[in-house]
């Protein structure tokens, strides 16, 4: 089923994050997801070894380019979801997931060199789309926002993204303590002792939001059910 990738040129946009916080919620709600670890640093393979990975989530960190965009499609036949996590760079893997991906989510932080990064993704994006012939769906995500305040930096990169007409998640995902923790103790926000971490609720809140608005542009591109179509048949 639908094929979601999270990209940014630059590293340390929250890639990562968003990407485990769609696959944590979609699991919780009982959905098969396979996530492909195409970042080096292999957070979320690092993740997957941790206490507490619900058993509806199957990560794949052996990624090579000239395998990945058939293990990710054959993953999508047998998945409600995949979601791929990819380098903060623009390779032949970053643009191999971008063509078969169903939407494309860009993390972008409150600043102007993350706003770079993403843009460098958007020009990728367009290159692709005239390759494979049919419309890459993609957002940008704001991450690390400040819960209290909206910064300037932040509102000259939302200013810029509305005057280029790109769809921005009216969600924006806060910092938030508890989003790191996944990463040192494994399993989803629900997994997490609400005494231990603050604001909690407020996090499970946000992660809840931000995924129901990406779910809700996740649908299948219609080149991809023909490529379901073909497999099934042969
Ligand atoms: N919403 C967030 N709240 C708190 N920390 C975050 C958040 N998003 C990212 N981080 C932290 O910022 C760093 C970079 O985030 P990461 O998701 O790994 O970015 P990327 O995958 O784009 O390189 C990590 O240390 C991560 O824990
Ligand atoms: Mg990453």
């Amino acid at each position: 089923m639908p094929v979601i990738s999270f990209a940014n040129a630059k590293g340390g946009a929250g890639k990562t994050t968003a990407a485990l916080l769609l696959a944590t919620e979609v699991a919780e709600r009982g959905k098969r997801v396979t996530i492909f670890d195409a970042d080096p640093q292999k957070w979320i393979s690092h993740w997957a070894e941790l206490p507490g990975r619900p058993r509806n989530i199957d990560v794949i960190s052996q990624i090579t380019p000239a395998s990945l965009t058939e293990q990710i499609l054959d993953a999508s036949a047998s998945s409600d979801y995949v979601i791929v996590d990819l380098e903060g760079t623009e390779n032949l893997i970053v643009a191999n997931a971008l063509s078969v991906s169903d939407l494309v989510v860009i993390p972008i932080q409150g600043s102007s060199m993350d706003a770079r990064g993403g843009a460098k993704i958007l020009t990728l994006i367009s290159k692709l789309e005239k390759i494979v012939k049919h419309d890459i769906r993609h957002c940008v995500a704001l991450t690390r926002t400040n819960a209290a305040v909206t910064t300037r930096a932040l509102k000259a990169v939302q200013e810029t993204l509305a005057v280029r007409g790109i769809d921005v998640l009216m969600t924006a995902i806060v910092e938030r303590a508890a989003y790191r923790d996944l990463f040192e103790f494994g399993g989803g926000l629900c997994n997490q002792d609400p005494k231990a971490v603050a604001n909690l609720g407020k996090a499970r809140e946000n992660a809840a939001m931000f995924s129901a608005e990406v779910l809700q542009r996740a649908v299948v591109a219609p080149r991809r059910r023909w490529y379901d179509v073909f497999k099934k048949a042969s």
